[in-house]
């Protein structure tokens, strides 16, 4: 399918990638501290009139694409089901949908909750989107198994048009990527929705007749213009959806939500919570490419492999810069300073060299300047740690052992950051 798309669009094919550090080209990152216009940014009141808009404006048209305007005027939520004896009493569940047009035939997202039980304050909540529909997330069989419009099949999330349904035996399939028995003993609530309820993570997915994208009319993956967003603006739109609905429920605390994601999905957490500053807190696991990685050091995947294999995740504007990122005029240490002062976690794993474990630290790092405008201690650190050391204070940071995953070991270095950042 790649080189299908490469032939027909005339891209050329993207450089190979590398992973070894000593052939690392050099490259210069922009200041986030400087303003396009050469002004250095001296407070908090310039970044927030002048900087935080023109970097959010620069994202949103070469990265991500421009999401449409916010909460729609007609959305409705449904709360579908609740059980209050959830995961042997200790847990409250509830799957509400959210209408997107507030009709029944129009585009929706199943949001699932846990909420601990016996809490006497509403808890702070863990938000994420998931890869293979809410049943994966635990194996709770209260959960409502997924309606798909494509069927993955577990674990290398390729669609498998030919099954028929989404099956039982998915049931749990991706538990230890969410913790979920661990998240309630610790007092937090989890909220997760399928990622394809909001754009299906195909190439046609933007035109999925029941995708966010199609309900703002944007195009597909190729027609679209050049700002248009793709599925990863699709996705975030999704979690401020999801951030709107925790605000109307009184058993949640909406001032209190830590947005989390993995991999693409880390991708489109990043960008949902540079967006929208509703979210308190935002976790970042193996986010790569397009997350929180940087872009101009060219070490694993790249912007051309990535735009090659994915041409409908980011903005077309986004492949301007195909083994050229060195034109970039924004690079993702300055998307993560969007999310100053809030807290934020970014997590690797020396397992996944693919997504750029040093280029995530380094994308952390380089978010620091901002914070510090604020008053706020990043990493504390000037080197990267040594493997399993997590560090930092505004800003934490880990490189764990093990391949490209989100562990019992990561949650619980985010359930600690957690605990000192946003518990009262
Ligand atoms: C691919 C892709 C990455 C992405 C990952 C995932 O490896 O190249 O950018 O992060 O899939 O989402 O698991």
């Amino acid at each position: 399918m790649t080189c299908a798309l490469a032939v027909a669009s005339g891209w050329a094919a993207p450089a190979p990638a590398i992973t070894q550090e000593a052939k690392v080209p050099p490259y210069t990152l922009p200041d986030p501290l400087v303003c396009a216009d050469g002004t250095a940014v001296r407070d908090v009141a310039v970044w927030r009139a002048k900087r935080r808009p023109e970097l959010l404006e620069i994202f949103a048209r070469e990265i991500y694409g421009r999401t449409p305007a916010g909460r729609p005027a007609a959305m409705r939520f449904e709360v579908t089901s609740v059980d209050r004896e959830a995961l042997g009493g200790k847990a409250t569940r509830k799957e509400v949908t959210l209408w997107f047009t507030g009709k029944t035939d129009g585009p929706r997202m199943h949001l699932l909750i846990y909420q601990p039980n016996g809490v006497s304050t509403p808890p702070p909540v863990f938000l994420g989107l998931n890869f293979i529909g809410n049943h994966t997330v635990h194996a709770d069989p209260g959960i409502t198994l997924a309606q798909p419009r494509v069927v993955y099949d577990v674990p290398r999330y390729r669609p498998a048009d030919s099954q028929p349904a989404v099956k039982e035996e998915q049931r749990g399939a991706h538990a230890d990527k969410w913790q979920i028995e661990t998240v309630i003993a610790r007092g937090y609530a989890t909220a997760s929705a399928w990622c394809n309820d909001l754009c299906p993570d195909r190439l046609d997915g933007l035109k999925d007749p029941m995708s966010v994208a199609a309900l703002f009319v944007t195009g597909g993956a190729e027609e679209r213009a050049g700002d248009a967003w793709g599925a990863m603006g699709a996705w975030a739109w999704g979690l401020s959806r999801a951030l709107d609905y925790i605000e109307s429920d009184g058993d949640l605390d909406a001032k209190r939500v830590a947005v989390h994601g993995f991999s693409r999905l880390g991708k489109a957490a990043d960008w949902a919570a540079a967006q929208d500053e509703r979210f308190a807190m935002l976790v970042t696991n193996e986010s790569g490419c397009g997350g929180s990685a940087l872009s101009k050091r060219i070490y694993g995947e790249t912007v051309a492999i990535i735009n090659g294999k994915f041409p409908y995740w980011f903005a077309k504007n986004f492949r301007r810069y195909d083994d050229n990122e060195s034109a970039l005029p924004v690079d993702q240490h300055q998307l993560l300073a969007l999310i100053a002062p809030r807290p934020l976690y970014v997590a690797s794993a020396d397992g996944d060299q693919w997504s750029d474990p040093r280029g995530e630290f380094l994308g952390a790092q380089g978010a620091e300047p901002v914070y510090a405008l604020f008053g706020k201690k990043g990493l504390g650190v000037t080197a990267m740690p040594a493997l399993n050391t997590p560090v930092g204070e505004t800003i934490g940071y880990h490189d764990r052992t093990g391949k490209h995953d989100m562990t019992d070991y990561d949650w619980a270095r985010y359930l600690d950051f957690a605990d000192r950042q946003l518990k009262r």
